[in-house]
Formats: structure tokens, sequence, C-alpha cells
């Protein structure tokens, strides 16, 4: 079924596609195309792009090409994780199942000391799950997978610390984000794109009020979680987790990162461990309890 169909002429050959004016259309050798591009939408959710190339010497006679474009979606993916500190006997995770969908927005919640922040450094690659595994899958909208899953990466995950101004380093706002940029000459495309990246952070967080040469430690709570934010966002990453995000704030500058997070929910998948529900809750897709012991259960949030 198509549902919409948009002709594109390619210039300028278009207006020579005439019978009546044929002498109008240049040299024989010369390539005339008259082409149409046909957008069509199945029910099942594929979309269909259908390009027609006509021919001046073919008459009306046409070939098609036709791409299938898949429109599903990916999900990462923890299967069967259980971690357990090297040199210990004790599980901190176990068998921890979690599903969550790109450019959604993931709560975990629990009693302190539960898991929760372990199970976020797993995610990072800031330590190695004992078992089970950590991906990504693709699957088009039928929900059938495709392909088989790939291990998630770390340079795809970026992760805010709680209290992460704590960890500023730097003396200005731009040492603090281009800390760890690369030194070497060689690397000025990189650094080119790094530039791009963190023009398109700084807009994402609303921080372009303020100064690069300013001192991070100045900034107000707010900011400095913006900051923060747009420390890892410069690495544009799949997944966003954040530990704690309205921790230690006011309430003027917690409904601010509430506001934030809403935004960049709309490009990016995040992950949350936090104690303020009923601040989030607008914003959860899905949610899970981390109980004592370290299993976690998808639950509905308690507020
Ligand atoms: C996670 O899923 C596996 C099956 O895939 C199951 O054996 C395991 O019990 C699940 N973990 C929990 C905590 O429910
Ligand atoms: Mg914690």
């Amino acid at each position: 079924m198509l549902a919409a169909a948009a002709a594109a002429a390619v210039p300028p050959a278009a207006s020579c596609y005439s019978p009546l004016k044929p002498a109008r259309c240049g040299g024989r050798s010369r390539t005339r195309f008259f082409s149409m591009l046909v957008v069509g939408v199945f029910p099942d959710g594929i979309l269909s792009v259908t390009i027609l190339f006509c021919h001046r010497r073919w008459g009306i006679s046409w070939r098609c090409r036709a791409a299938r474009v898949e429109a599903g979606f990916s999900q990462l993916e923890v299967r069967k994780v259980t971690y357990r500190p090297p040199g210990t006997e004790h599980n901190l995770l176990n068998e921890i199942n979690l599903s969550l969908r790109e450019k959604s927005f993931g709560l975990i919640f629990g009693r302190s000391g539960s898991g929760k922040t372990t199970l976020l450094q797993l995610l990072a690659g800031l330590s190695e799950p004992t078992s089970g595994s950590i991906c990504i899958q693709k699957y088009d909208d039928s929900g059938n997978p495709i392909g088989s899953s790939e291990m998630l990466t770390s340079q795809r995950v970026g992760i805010v610390f709680q209290f992460p101004e704590r960890y500023f380093l730097a003396d200005t706002v731009l040492e603090e984000v281009t800390f760890g940029w690369p030194r070497q000459k060689a690397d000025t495309l990189f650094k080119e794109q790094l530039a791009v990246n963190l023009q398109n952070a700084f807009n994402s967080v609303g921080l372009t009020t303020i100064s690069l040469d300013e001192d991070p430690q100045s900034l107000s709570g707010g900011f400095k979680r913006r900051l923060a934010l747009a420390i890892q966002l410069v690495q544009t990453p799949n997944l966003l987790l954040l530990d704690e995000p309205l921790a230690g704030l006011d309430w003027k500058a917690r409904a601010d990162v509430v506001n934030l997070l809403k935004d960049l929910k709309k490009h990016h998948t995040i992950l949350v461990v936090s104690h303020d529900l009923r601040e989030l809750y607008p914003l959860v897709d899905c949610s899970w309890r981390m109980q004592m012991g370290g299993s976690l259960r998808e639950e509905t949030l308690p507020v």
C-alpha cells in the first residue's frame, strides 16, 4: 500500500523529457534521465523507497529499483549478569536481567547498598561481570531480532557519577571538558570532530550562556550537573548512565535537571539510579527495584 508518493526531477533533464520538443534535448550520446522517487509505507512499518528512472531514448519504458529500509529499534539487554568482586565469595549482583529500548528512560530504585551503583559500573565497563552478558540487540518492528547481538563497548557509554562536581579537576570549563582529549598534532581531525560535539553537547544541556574561562567550581549546583552531563555527551554515547542525578541539589536546580533529562531523552537512551522517584516519575518508561542481595525485579514506581 502506498501511503505517500513524491516525485523529484533531476535537473535539467526533466524539462527535456518531452516528446514534443525532442530537438532541445541536446547531444545524442548524453544520458538524460527523468527520475521519480516513490516512498511507500507498508502496514508492517517497513518503508520502501522506489526510484524510477526514465531514459529519454527508452521512451516511456522505465526501470525500477527498490530498497527496503528496516524501521525497527535496538535495545540494551542485560542477560543473567552476576557479579562477584575478585577474591570474594559473595555475589553483589545475582542473575540480573534488564531490557531497555533505545531513546527510553529507565530507572532503578531500591535501598542503599543493594547493588545499584555496582550495576551501573558494569554497564559502563568499569568492571567485568563474573557471568552473563551485556549487549545491544536490534529488532524489526514486529519484535523479531535482526542478526545476533553486539557486545556493549565502554566507548558507547557515558556515566555521570553521584556528585560529579567533586571530581572536577580543572580551573576552567574549557579545560574540564577537554581533559583527556588527544594532544598530538596527528589527531587534528579527531579534535575538530570533538569540538563540533562540544558545541552540540553545550547546546543540548543549555550551557551556552556561560564562559569557557569560568571556574567550574564557581558554577551553581544545577550548572555543575549540566557541565558533568556535557562532558559525557561530547563522546556521543549511545547509553547515558546517571547515578543519583538530583542528589544534593536545591529544589530549583532539581527541576532544572529534570527538564534537561526530559530533553535529552529525545535523543539518548538513559538509565538512572535514584531515590527521587516522585520527581523523575513523569520521565520513566521502565523501572526496576534492586532488592537487598543484588537481584533486580521489574516494578512500577511506588509513588
Ligand atoms: C534472568 O533470566 C534467566 C533466563 O533467561 C533466568 O534463568 C533467571 O532466573 C532470571 N533472573 C532473575 C533474577 O529472575
Ligand atoms: Mg549507590
